[in-house]
């Protein structure tokens, strides 16, 4: 194993560009991608199994941040086969190559393990996916959390912010709406702790190197509706809150359902992070002054 060497899967997405932009500085990255081709980059297929064992075996990893993953939920849904190998089947690949070097594996998983009843979810609360991209969730980290090695499942809320590379979020789309002065629907019924995209890689690049095992919620410190989020993303950017047309989630039919309410308990990750858990207004004020 090399000291300082870390894989990252899946650089060239929303939360990629963020996180390899912050480890390039700290560790010696080996950066995968896939479709996309980007400079500096190795592009990987991670469901060919063979290659993510040569890659794994010659990198030599410490940590690897296992980000890849088909993370839209209605693709999921129209072919849960493909979900499953890339979620699943490459999760598992990943784990066994990190077990077979003694490498630590941080896994992203999301807050669509729940079924979202209930809200304000601990780590040990029972999960009950509703769409078949929350099955291939719960399936890899079941996968993780059983391998010997030092693993992490770190659930990740809702992720908003500005795409350093690839990729594309939420507040992203809502933005380009407001600034064409285009109307933007948004629910007022569906909850989450949104994290900014920075924040989180903060959390993820600190849980690498600290030696906690198991699952951890890494969300925003908020839980909070679309339309409200909307709302502090106007006031704080300076867009026109006229152009937010409440709605709920109920009236629009999506191929995955939608779970109403999936905010995560951060109190775990509060004692065990030394990076601060954004509220949604520190959040959207930093990634405001950043650009
Ligand atoms: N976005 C959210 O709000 C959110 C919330 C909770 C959890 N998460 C989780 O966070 C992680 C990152 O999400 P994201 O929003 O950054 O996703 P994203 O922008 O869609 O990026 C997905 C990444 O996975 C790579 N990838 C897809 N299929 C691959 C394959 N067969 N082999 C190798 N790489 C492959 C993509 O590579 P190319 O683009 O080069 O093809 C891309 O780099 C995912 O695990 C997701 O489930 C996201």
């Amino acid at each position: 194993m090399t000291e300082r060497a870390m894989l990252i899967s899946g650089a060239s997405g929303f939360l990629g560009g963020a996180l390899y932009h912050k480890a390039v500085h700290l560790w010696r990255v080996t950066a995968l991608c896939h479709s996309k081709s980007m400079p500096g980059m190795l592009p990987v297929d991670l469901t060919d199994a063979a290659k993510v064992r040569t890659i794994v075996r010659a990198v030599k990893p410490r940590v690897i941040l296992h980000l890849a993953a088909n993370a839209n939920l209605d693709s999921c849904e129209k072919e849960p086969q493909q979900a499953h190998a890339v979620n699943v089947a490459a999760t598992a690949t990943l784990l066994q190559a990190a077990d077979d070097i003694g490498a630590r594996l941080v896994f992203v998983s999301t807050d669509m393990v729940f079924d979202g009843h209930q809200g304000n979810y601990h780590e040990l609360d029972p999960v009950a996916p509703l769409s078949v991209y929350g099955d291939t969730k719960v399936a890899a980290e079941k996968r993780v959390l059983a391998a010997k090695g030092p693993h992490v499942v770190a659930r990740a809320a809702l992720i908003y912010g500005r795409p350093r590379l690839g990729g594309s979020s939420f507040s992203e789309w809502i933005e380009k709406r407001l600034q064409a002065r285009q109307p933007v629907t948004l629910y007022n019924d569906q909850f989450r702790t949104p994290v900014w995209v920075e924040n989180l890689a903060d959390q993820l690049l600190e849980l690498a190197c600290n030696d906690y095992c198991g699952i951890l919620h890494c969300a925003g410190s908020e839980r909070i509706d679309r339309l409200g989020f909307g709302r502090i993303l106007c006031q704080k950017a300076g867009y026109d809150a006229h152009l937010l047309i409440p709605s709920s989630m109920h009236d629009h039919i999506t191929p995955a359902p939608r779970p109403a309410d999936v905010s995560l308990n951060v109190e775990l990750a509060r004692q065990i992070l030394h990076t601060p858990l954004l509220s949604v207004e520190e959040g959207i004020s930093q990634m405001t002054a950043k650009a």
